[in-house]
């Protein structure tokens, strides 16, 4: 390919079609950006994320460098391994690991979905009933679905007196109850079969159901990557991206396309017509529900941190660039806040949270932590960002929670060897973030680590290996990995995870004491999001992320997001609930919070400054042997 002198070497790569790791949208601090450069010559910043060694063969981080000559680059091989996310209510409902709330919730609902199709007959004109094709419309539309005054879309007026005509008069209708809106007119009776479509945009991943909107039935399933990862894995990179020239434009672009993708999958494999598909339902954080309208988020990121709609209006697919099915509308779900999107008030409703006066924590573990705790009564939220070190991003062997992926770890205490479990068995491609909690706790129980998270370098672990100061434990040799590499989790690694754990408890202490409760109140904690899938508590307990409560108070959800999407799509009282839960809940800004500063910076030791906080984590020090006791002092 040609580029310009001086461009940026890993944007040529990107505009070539080939994906490269980076986590950090471009600007230097994850290392994941590799190029071996084999011919040719760049101008390269300094960056301390390269080894000596790797500088010596030529790599560079291509965020860093500038093109100065002709080139032949080498991109090392991702560390992503090939699997299709397997998520949402199939996945939950199959898996005895899931409690069963949402499968409660999705059962109790009552389907009475607020679009409908109808076939109805309008009143032929004559002289001496001369009004128009669009009042006769209205007045059958009126007596026969009971909708008042509902609009008609210039584009449906348009083919009006072709359609009325075609069939002597006889139409079907689709429309919009909960906005007195017509989204479709067709000549005939052509059934009333409808389906329609419940869409979670996450910042990592996609997933979409295909619905029955008659018996409520899921037909098909389809899930994707969220594209836009090339361009940073957190929402906070990504909205950086959006404010570059013509980033907004190309985020919108990518996601749609990959929506449109899905779309046509579903279609193809379960052979609905696609005139038959009438609704979208669109959750997601607010980050990406702007991006998806094309909406710039950048005053998200800049203080007071507002969104330019929390709410975004219906509008038909095509207004949105969703392909193949003209005929349907498209809603989202409100959010609450620029960090508090309607992922979690999605999540929230798929819940019983809202209905029950237990003491309730719901937390949706991604990128970010979005925390909600209350009850019936009120409901009080927040969000903490954790980077993407939970979703394998920010460490060096990180992947995300797919096949090959490590999700579980357990080491020797005489030998420090680790033993490692996979996810879909076989060979281990590198290591997801439950993985890395499970480690991180592990080494911590086993005294491989003190609790600043620092490697024990006395205790004669001959799997820690040093290279100009710089260590790192080795928990799978080359010889057994997947990539033929070693994975391995360095000490930079470890303090990213404690960075992301510390804000996480940080923010849920925080949330608890602005309403005088603590975490020995809380009767309930729900975890959403794909870290919860494979998390193991204990460990996420010992390395002072979790509340040290008892284990049964846990509940795993899985992506209840698109749960949430569902049961909206599904039932006009779901639909409205959403909108009452996102006004209900009172956001409490915790990057202001000074609170929430003090008690970050306490969490930045494992578990926790204070171990009080943690009494299961100190007594499991003492046993069963003791003399692991002294190594934490
Ligand atoms: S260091 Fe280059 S993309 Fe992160």
């Amino acid at each position: 390919m040609k580029v310009s002198p001086n461009y940026n070497l890993r944007q040529a790569i990107l505009d070539s079609g080939i994906q490269i790791d980076s986590s950090c949208g471009g600007v230097g601090t994850c290392g994941r950006c590799l190029a071996k450069v084999n011919e040719g010559k760049v101008k390269t910043k300094k960056t301390g994320l390269i080894s000596p060694g790797k500088k010596e063969k030529g790599y560079v981080l291509s965020c860093l460098s500038k093109v100065q000559s002709d080139l032949i680059i080498e991109i090392p091989r991702q560390r992503k391994a090939r699997a299709k996310i397997v998520d949402g209510v199939f996945a939950e409902i199959k898996s005895k690991k899931y409690s069963d709330i949402n499968r409660s919730e999705i059962s109790s609902v009552q389907i009475k979905p607020w679009i409908k199709k109808e076939a109805i007959t309008v009143e032929k004109p004559s002289l001496s009933y001369g009004t128009s094709d669009l009042y006769r419309l209205k007045k059958s539309v009126r007596e026969k679905l009971g909708i008042e005054n509902c609009i008609v879309p210039i584009h449906l007026t348009r083919k009006l007196p072709r359609v009325l005509r075609e069939k002597n008069w006889e139409i079907t209708v689709t429309a919009d109850k909960e906005n007195a809106t017509l989204i479709d007119i067709q000549p005939g009776k052509t059934g009333s079969k409808c389906y329609g479509l419940a869409l979670d945009i996450g910042t990592t991943s996609l997933v979409i159901y295909l619905v029955d909107l008659g018996n409520g039935k899921i037909i098909s399933t389809e899930s994707e990557y969220n594209p836009q990862i090339k361009f940073g894995e957190d929402i906070i990179n990504r909205i950086i991206y959006a404010g570059k020239k013509g980033g907004l434009e190309k985020l919108r672009e990518i996601v749609v396309d990959s929506i449109n993708n899905m779309i046509w999958k579903l279609l193809f494999n379960s052979r609905i017509d696609a005139d038959n598909i009438v609704s979208l339902m669109v959750a997601g954080n607010s980050t990406m529900m702007h991006l998806f309208y094309g909406v710039s988020p950048r005053y998200i990121r800049e203080e007071p941190y507002v969104t330019v709609a929390n709410k975004f209006p219906g509008s038909t697919a095509s207004e949105v660039n969703i392909k193949h099915i003209k005929n349907a509308y498209v809603y989202s779900i409100q959010g609450v806040a620029s960090y508090l999107g309607g992922d979690i008030t999605s999540g929230i409703l798929a819940t019983d949270m809202f209905k029950k006066e237990e003491l309730t924590l719901f937390m949706d573990l991604g990128t970010n932590g979005e925390l909600v705790v209350g009850n019936s009564e009120w409901m009080m939220g927040a969000s903490c960002s954790a980077g993407p070190a939970f979703e394998g991003g920010g460490v060096k062997c990180g992947i995300r929670a797919v096949d090959g992926a490590i999700e579980k770890v357990s080491i020797d205490q005489r030998t420090y060897k680790c033993q490692v479990e996979v996810i879909g068995g076989g060979k281990p491609a590198g290591i997801c973030g439950s993985g890395l909690i499970d480690v991180i706790g592990e080494m911590y129980l086993k005294g491989v680590i003190d609790r600043k998270g620092k490697f024990n370098q006395e205790i004669g672990n001959k799997y820690l290996k040093c290279e100009d100061k710089i260590c790192h434990y080795v928990l799978v040799n080359g010889r057994d990995s997947a990539n033929r590499r070693d994975i391995y989790i360095s000490e930079v690694d470890i303090d990213n995870l404690i960075r992301a754990k510390a804000a996480i408890y940080a923010g849920i202490k925080t949330l608890l004491e602005e309403v005088d409760l603590n975490v020995d109140d809380l009767e309930k904690i729900y975890i959403a999001g794909g870290l919860g899938r494979h998390l193991y508590v204990k460990n996420a307990i010992v390395i002072g992320m979790l509340p040290d409560v008892e284990v049964k108070k846990y509940f795993f959800l899985g992506n209840t997001s698109v749960t949430g999407a569902y049961l909206s799509l599904l039932s006009e009282d779901k639909y409205k609930q959403s909108s009452d839960i996102a006004d209900h809940i009172t956001y409490i800004e915790l990057s202001v919070n000074m609170k929430f500063m003090d008690r970050y910076v306490a969490g930045l030791f494992l578990p926790y400054t204070d171990m009080k906080d943690f009494p299961s984590v100190e007594e499991s020090l003492y046993s069963p042997d003791k003399k692991i006791k002294s190594r934490f002092k």
